[in-house]
């Protein structure tokens, strides 16, 4: 069985980073990375962009897709051992799983923008962490659709996903995760 699954911390206004693409500060939070990387331990590949490396110190052993713009279609990734660059004009998501032999489980999708929004139709779930309290004026948003007129909760609404429970990840600290659900 494969599961396609989004993952992402969001501010209140729905950026994942400043308008210079670099995560802040305000949006990172201890107990959602131990959400974040225990989940990513569980899961078959991990797909991302360029500048959406996870990082931590067990990544080097995870299987990922890089997804670029750089080659027609697949090749070995010369910056991780586990990578494969992923062109999704040039090859499908089947092709590029199987040629990185992924097997059963979990498909990660971890960003940044674009990425998110490429999967948009195939999530089989969402888990949206919010840090309640910052706010990113002018930011990179989760999603392209993201801004004045769409929040990400409508945006993936819109894409046919069902809120679960909110969850407190750091009360504290006002961050929280719902894991939005296919019908
Ligand atoms: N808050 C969070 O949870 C979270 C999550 C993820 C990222 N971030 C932050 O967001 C920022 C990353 O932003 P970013 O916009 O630079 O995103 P990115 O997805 O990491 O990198 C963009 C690159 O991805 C490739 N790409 C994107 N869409 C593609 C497509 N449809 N087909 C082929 N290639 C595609 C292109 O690579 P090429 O240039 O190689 O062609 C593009 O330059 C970083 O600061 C990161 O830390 C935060």
């Amino acid at each position: 069985m494969r599961r396609i699954e989004g993952y992402v911390i969001v501010s209140a206004d729905g950026m994942i980073a400043d308008g210079r693409g670099e995560m802040p500060d305000a949006i990172r939070n201890d107990a959602d990375q131990r959400f974040f990387q225990e989940n990513l331990d569980r899961a078959a590949v991990v797909v991302h962009g360029r500048h959406s490396h996870e990082g931590g110190p067990r990544a080097a052993a995870r299987k990922r897709l890089v997804v670029t713009r750089q080659i027609a279609t697949l090749a070995p990734d010369p910056a991780h051992t586990q990578g494969l660059l992923w062109n999704p004009l040039g090859a499908t998501l089947e092709e590029a799983l199987e040629a990185i032999d992924a097997g059963d489980g979990t498909v990660a999708v971890i960003g940044g923008p674009d990425v998110f929004s490429l999967f948009l139709p195939l999530y089989d779930a969402f888990n949206l962490s919010c840090a309640s309290r910052a706010k990113i004026p002018g930011g990179l948003p989760v999603f392209t659709e993201v801004g004045p007129n769409a929040t990400p909760e409508d945006v993936l609404r819109s894409r046919g996903l069902h809120p679960g429970p909110r969850r407190e990840l750091d009360a504290a600290a006002g961050v929280s995760v719902v894991t939005w659900l296919r019908a």
